[in-house]
């Protein structure tokens, strides 16, 4: 099987952190590019967690910079979540140095060296850089595979009773994507509310780093990633069910979408200011009656994604 050629553009951001190595950890994926934006915290911060996350997992991807805040306005951060630092506390070794240049050109020449519909972009956060891409070079388009996003909801929102936080940070980018034509799959958080990582499954993801007859497992992206999960607050609107483990949802999309029910739809962005601002207008049943422009994540087999995700990291350095 030849390995699907990604981009990954992220704010990390705990959870991103854990996407992060589960797509490093998976071999159906050929990460080729991580491009960062601000969103959890200030730019400066999460260009400096990716280029720790890459790093721990051992693996030389370049890490770019972009976005330090939407196509209209400043990025608002979510340290209520993530922690002033993104990473809810967890100090990791600081990695190398970024690579040169800006997000959006660095997109740009992967598209540009690739085949037709051959590379796969991953969003994990407001998708300002993927939208300056692709904006500035329409063309290019054409040479993307599929577009998989953490972004949205059909029902209520996380940051605003309308909104989910990466549409609501740069909804203008996000209905660009939206706009482009090619597949786009989103895990939204009606498809995130059912990865909600509870005291089982952390101990779940404990169990599989201990020694064991073959090779122990488990070693410091493992560690890292038992200490966020352990970290992270309780999230109130999921109450007793744990709190949601987002972006690792879209990785998981892309290795293993038999733990998945999708269906297609048509969304757009709510983009006039107010109550309604950032919202993704989902349109599952036909009602608007417009050809569908994505497929939605609707069920996951919650007890698969888990354990996908503790074999793929437990089996990094
Ligand atoms: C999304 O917002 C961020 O805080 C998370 O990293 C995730 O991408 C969930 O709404
Ligand atoms: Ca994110």
């Amino acid at each position: 099987m030849t390995p699907r050629a990604c981009i990954i553009d992220c704010d990390p951001g705990t959870d991103d952190a854990v996407a992060l190595w589960l797509a490093l950890g998976s071999p159906e994926l050929d990460i080729r590019l991580v491009t960062v934006a601000g969103g959890n915290a200030g730019l400066a911060t999460t260009t400096a967690n990716a280029r720790a996350i890459v790093a721990l997992a051992g693996r030389a991807v370049p890490v770019v910079a972009g976005a330090a805040g939407a196509l209209l306005r400043p990025f608002e951060v979510a340290a209520h979540v993530h922690g002033k630092d993104g990473l809810a506390g967890v100090r990791l070794p600081d990695g190398p140095p970024l690579a040169p240049g800006l997000a959006a050109d660095a997109i740009r020449d992967v598209l540009r060296a690739a085949p037709y519909a051959s590379v796969t972009l991953v969003g994990l956060g407001p998708v300002t850089n993927l939208a300056l891409a692709l904006a500035a070079e329409p063309a290019l388009a054409d040479r993307v595979a599929e577009i998989v996003l953490m972004s949205g909801a059909w029902g209520e929102g996380n940051i605003t009773p309308a909104a989910e936080f990466n549409a609501w940070n740069d909804p203008e980018a996000l209905q660009i994507l939206l706009g482009l034509g090619r597949p786009l799959t989103m895990a939204t958080l009606d498809l995130t509310s059912q990865a909600c990582v509870t005291p089982g499954r952390i101990a779940g993801l404990a169990a599989q780093g201990r020694p064991g007859p073959a090779a122990p497992r488990g070693g410091a992206c493992w560690q890292a990633a038992l200490a966020i999960l352990r970290a992270l607050p309780p999230s109130p609107r999921m109450g007793d069910r744990g709190y949601p483990l987002h972006d690792p949802c879209a990785i998981a999309w892309l290795v293993a979408p038999l733990l998945f029910a999708a269906r297609e739809g048509f969304a757009e962005m709510e983009l006039a200011p107010g109550p309604s601002r950032g919202r993704t207008v989902i349109d599952r049943w036909g009602r608007t009656g417009r050809a569908p422009n994505l497929r939605l994540l609707e069920t996951l087999d919650a007890e698969g994604f888990f354990a996908l995700l503790a074999a793929r990291i437990a089996a990094l350095p």
